[in-house]
C-alpha cells in the first residue's frame, strides 16, 4: 500500500518540525509547500538527507506550487506570521486572515479530502475561517491547541509533582487565548483528580492557582523568551499527535478546536472541546458536564472567540 502523503502549508519553525517529525515517526510522504522560494525544498531536501542515519524512509519534498499537495490525506496548516514579544495572538487577525484565503482555496483544489489540521493563530478564529474558504466538511478542519495546552499543563503539573509526565493527564478547553479553560477536576495524576491532590497535601490551591497562569501564559513564556519568534516544537509535536490519530485510526480523546453544534449548549462555532479522532476525522465531541465557575470560564471564551470571528467577518465580508 502506498505511503499516506502529508502536505505541510508553511515551512517555517513550525513547518519545518512537523516535517522532521512525521520522517522519524515514518507517518507518510512529505510535501512542504511555502510561499518563500528554496525554503521548503531546502528544509525537505535536508530531512531526506537525516534518512540514512535516522533510517527511515518516504519521498520528501519542497514546492511553491500548490498542485504538488494533490492528493494530500492531511494538511496541517502553519502558514503565516507568528507573534513578536507583546504581540497577543489575536494581534495576528488581519494578515492571517488574508493567508487562510490562499490556503483555504489551494486545499479545496487539490486536496479536497485531506483532514485540514490548522495551527496559525488566532486558532480557533484561523480554523473556522479555513473552513469557511476551503468548503470542507467541518468533520474534516480542526485546530490544533488543546493538546499543546494540555501539554504544557500536564508538564508544569509532573514539575509540580515529581511524577512523570506520562501519568499525568489534562484537559484544557475553550480558545487558545487568555481565557482558556484549563479544568483541574478533570486533571489528574493516575487518574486521582487534582483537587483530591490539594486535599491530600501533595501541593496547595495557590500553587495549583499559579501552574493554571502560567498555562493560561504558556505560549506568551516562550515567545518571551525567544524573541524572534513563537513557540515550535510542542505544537509540531501536539499537531503529529492529531495526524497520527487520524492516519492510524486510533479514536485518541484529544481536546481540539473542532466545529461545535448542539454540545455545549453552542450552536455551531469552532471552539477548544473534547473530540474523538479517527480516520472519519472529527467522529465525536465528547460534550463533558461542567460546573458553575467552569461554565461561567467556559461561556467567557466562547465570547472572545465569537468576537474575533465577528472581526474576520467585519475584514472580509464573503465571510459574512
Ligand atoms: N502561503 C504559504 N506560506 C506562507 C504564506 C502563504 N500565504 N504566508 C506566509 N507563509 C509562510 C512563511 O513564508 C513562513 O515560512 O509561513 C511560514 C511561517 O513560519 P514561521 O514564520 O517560522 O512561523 P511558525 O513559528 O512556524 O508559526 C506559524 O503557527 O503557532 C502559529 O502563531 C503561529 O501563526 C503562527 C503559525
Amino acid at each position: 500500500m502506498a505511503r499516506p502523503k502529508i502536505a505541510l502549508i508553511g515551512a517555517g519553525q513550525i513547518g519545518g518540525t512537523l516535517a522532521h517529525l512525521a520522517a522519524i515517526k515514518e507517518l507518510g510522504d512529505v510535501v512542504m509547500f511555502d510561499i518563500a522560494e528554496g525554503t521548503p525544498q531546502g528544509k525537505a531536501l535536508d530531512i531526506a538527507e537525516s534518512g540514512p542515519s535516522e533510517g527511515f524512509d518516504g519521498v520528501f519534498k519542497g514546492t511553491n506550487d500548490y498542485a504538488d499537495i494533490a492528493g494530500a490525506d492531511v494538511c496541517i496548516v502553519t502558514a503565516g506570521v507568528p507573534r513578536k514579544p507583546g504581540m497577543s495572538r489575536d494581534d495576528l487577525l488581519g494578515i492571517n486572515l488574508k493567508v487562510m484565503k490562499s490556503v483555504g482555496e489551494g486545499i479545496a483544489a487539490h486536496a479536497p479530502n485531506a483532514f485540514v489540521i490548522c495551527i496559525t493563530n488566532p486558532l480557533d478564529a484561523m480554523v473556522w475561517a479555513l473552513q469557511q474558504f476551503s468548503g470542507l466538511p467541518a468533520e474534516k478542519v480542526v485546530g490544533m491547541a488543546g493538546v499543546l495546552d494540555s501539554a504544557r499543563f500536564r508538564h508544569f503539573l509532573s514539575v509540580e509533582f515529581g511524577v512523570s509526565m506520562r501519568d499525568v493527564t489534562a484537559f484544557v478547553l475553550g480558545g487558545h487565548g487568555d481565557t482558556m479553560v484549563p479544568l483541574a477536576r478533570y486533571s489528574t495524576v493516575a487518574g486521582i483528580p487534582l483537587p483530591d491532590l490539594v486535599e491530600m497535601g501533595w501541593t496547595t490551591q495557590e500553587k495549583l492557582d499559579a501552574i493554571i497562569q502560567r498555562t493560561r501564559d504558556g505560549g506568551a513564556e516562550i515567545v518571551g523568551l525567544l524573541k524572534t519568534g513563537s513557540a515550535f516544537y510542542a505544537p509540531a509535536t501536539s499537531a503529529i499527535e492529531m495526524a497520527e490519530a487520524y492516519l492510524k485510526d486510533q479514536k485518541r480523546l484529544l481536546p481540539c478546536a473542532a466545529f461545535v453544534k448542539g454540545a455545549f449548549g453552542l450552536d455551531g462555532m469552532y471552539v477548544g472541546v473534547p473530540t474523538i479522532i479517527g480516520a472519519g476525522g472529527i467522529e465525536k465531541v465528547v460534550d463533558i458536564k461542567l460546573n458553575k465557575e467552569e461554565q461561567a470560564m467556559f461561556d467567557k471564551s466562547v465570547d472572545a472567540v465569537k468576537g474575533l470571528v465577528e472581526a474576520c467577518k467585519g475584514i472580509d465580508p464573503t465571510l459574512a
